[in-house]
């Protein structure tokens, strides 16, 4: 039959086109057609294709948690509006411009998460953390929403992986981050460097907030609109911006460093002592400031190796947060933290043809033919999984010919084959697929035969 005939593409021939027909940092709109429900903009589907990324860089995250010791934990990606206003602040584009905020049907304001690290906070002290052993070490992975103009590497809902260390304040936590974050892009095959800066505590701040808005206010006619307004709402953010006009004045804006007071100087020079230590490179970038309000002291950003300066590239970024337990009306509690987003580190993985693991391929193909012995593979599939015997199938194919043709494709070593006449007798036809040669085995010996075959 002429269908029979049709090269059957295999499972992970599809996902390998798919994987190269898939865009890879572009946002593209999907194929629409008038009636098909449409996504949201800024919101996209990880589809099959992308997953062994998704999987690699998960199970990777896990393995650097579990080494250097922090426990997962899973907060809810929504929460009352109001964490997020207190933690994250109030004057941020965040909070001013970016949240999903609506009325739930009880009439609480409430808001998708733009980030984790306040949700942390809120279930350490709601938890009472504070009374176990500390540090507390903390991981969690999950979906953040954020409401921006989706571009490249920018989209509404993307995903993090976070570590935080809560309780401690020493400056080898700082470091201890600074180190785990770099060794685990190291360990995705994406090239980063690691910008460093110290924002000092809030006494630090304000003489270099005034000294700040000296300087630009003496330079008013060169910044651009957002500068302006930022000087009389939240001076720092003025080091953000990334328009080019403004460029040579923040170039030559006061550095927040001249300011630190003699204890947050010490602090960032152990950080540092430690990082040239553990021979980790990074920047000294003296206007990193950061666009959430929870910081001091020690900022950090990972920018990817040749990557365009800006905001919009980084792939990680955190920082010590000591004051936040207390903004929430918690207890002073000292801590540090980093977030990676993953949409950002896996397009770097794609783009440097990062080698990732795929699955497992399976060793065996069963094969059913007629109604009755279709029903008992399914019992035997799930005896061969039970038994660690990694298999495929496909039971709703009928002919033994297109079955073994996807066999072929898995490039599995043997094919079991089970017919009217096998289930009749209790036994099964073991194929091994180079030599093409068969042999009968009894049903319950199946297990066991195959075992010896596979070694
Ligand atoms: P953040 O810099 O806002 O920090 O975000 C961390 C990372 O999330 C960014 O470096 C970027 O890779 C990714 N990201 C942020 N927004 C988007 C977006 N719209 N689209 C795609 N990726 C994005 C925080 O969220 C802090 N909570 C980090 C932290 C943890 N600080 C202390 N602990």
């Amino acid at each position: 039959m002429a269908k029979e005939k049709k090269a059957i593409k295999s499972k992970p021939q599809v996902l390998e086109e798919a994987a190269k027909a898939a865009p890879k940092e572009k946002v593209v709109a999907p194929p629409r057609t008038s009636s098909a429900p449409e996504l949201l903009r800024g919101m996209r589907d990880i589809l099959p294709a992308e997953a062994k990324y998704w999987r690699f860089l998960r199970k990777t995250a896990e393995d650097f948690a579990v080494a250097y010791g922090f426990d997962c934990i899973e907060t809810p990606i929504m929460e009352p509006t109001n964490l997020f206003v207190r933690a994250v602040g109030k004057q941020t584009d965040i909070v001013e411009k970016e949240m999903y905020s609506f009325d739930d049907q009880g009439g609480e304001r409430v808001t998708l998460r733009p980030e984790a690290t306040a949700s942390i906070v809120r279930a350490y002290l709601s938890h009472g953390m504070f009374n176990i052993p500390q540090p507390v070490k903390l991981w969690y992975e999950g979906p953040m929403f954020r409401y921006e103009r989706p571009q490249a590497g920018r989209s509404r809902e993307f995903h993090q992986v976070g570590f935080e260390i809560l309780g401690e304040g020493k400056p080898a936590v700082d470091a201890e981050l600074i180190i785990v974050g770099n060794a685990f892009l190291r360990a995705l095959g994406v090239a980063a460097s690691v910008q460093v800066n110290s924002i000092g505590h809030a006494g630090c701040r304000d003489p270099f907030k005034a000294a700040l808005l000296q300087h630009y206010r003496a330079r008013r006619s060169e910044i651009c609109e957002d500068c302006k307004r930022r000087l009389t709402r939240n001076p720092l953010r003025v080091l953000d911006c990334k328009i080019p006009e403004c460029q040579p004045v923040k170039n030559s804006s006061p550095q927040i460093v001249d300011h630190l007071c003699d204890d947050c100087r010490t602090h960032f020079m152990k950080v540092l002592e430690i990082l040239d230590e553990a021979d980790v490179p990074y920047v000294l970038t003296p206007h990193l400031v950061r666009g959430l309000d929870y910081y001091g002291r020690t900022v950090f950003e990972y920018v990817p190796a040749g990557g365009e300066e800006g905001a919009q590239s980084a792939l990680g970024a955190g920082g010590r947060y000591d004051g936040l337990a207390e903004i929430l009306g918690g207890r002073a509690t000292s801590a540090a933290g980093l977030a990676f987003g993953m949409e950002r580190i896996i397009a770097r993985m794609r783009e440097a043809n990062a080698p990732v693991p795929e699955l497992p391929a399976p060793s065996i193909f069963l094969a059913q033919l007629g109604e009755h012995a279709r029903r008992k593979a399914f019992a035997l599939f799930e005896k061969l999984r039970a038994a660690g015997i990694r298999s495929a199938a496909n039971f709703s194919k009928e002919s033994l010919k297109q079955q073994m043709e996807i066999a072929g494709k898995l490039g599995v070593r043997y094919a079991l084959i089970l017919g009217q006449k096998e289930v009749l007798e209790g036994t099964l036809i073991i194929r091994d697929m180079d030599s093409g040669v068969q042999e009968i085995v009894g049903y319950e010996k199946a297990i066991e035969e195959l075992r010896r075959k596979l070694g």
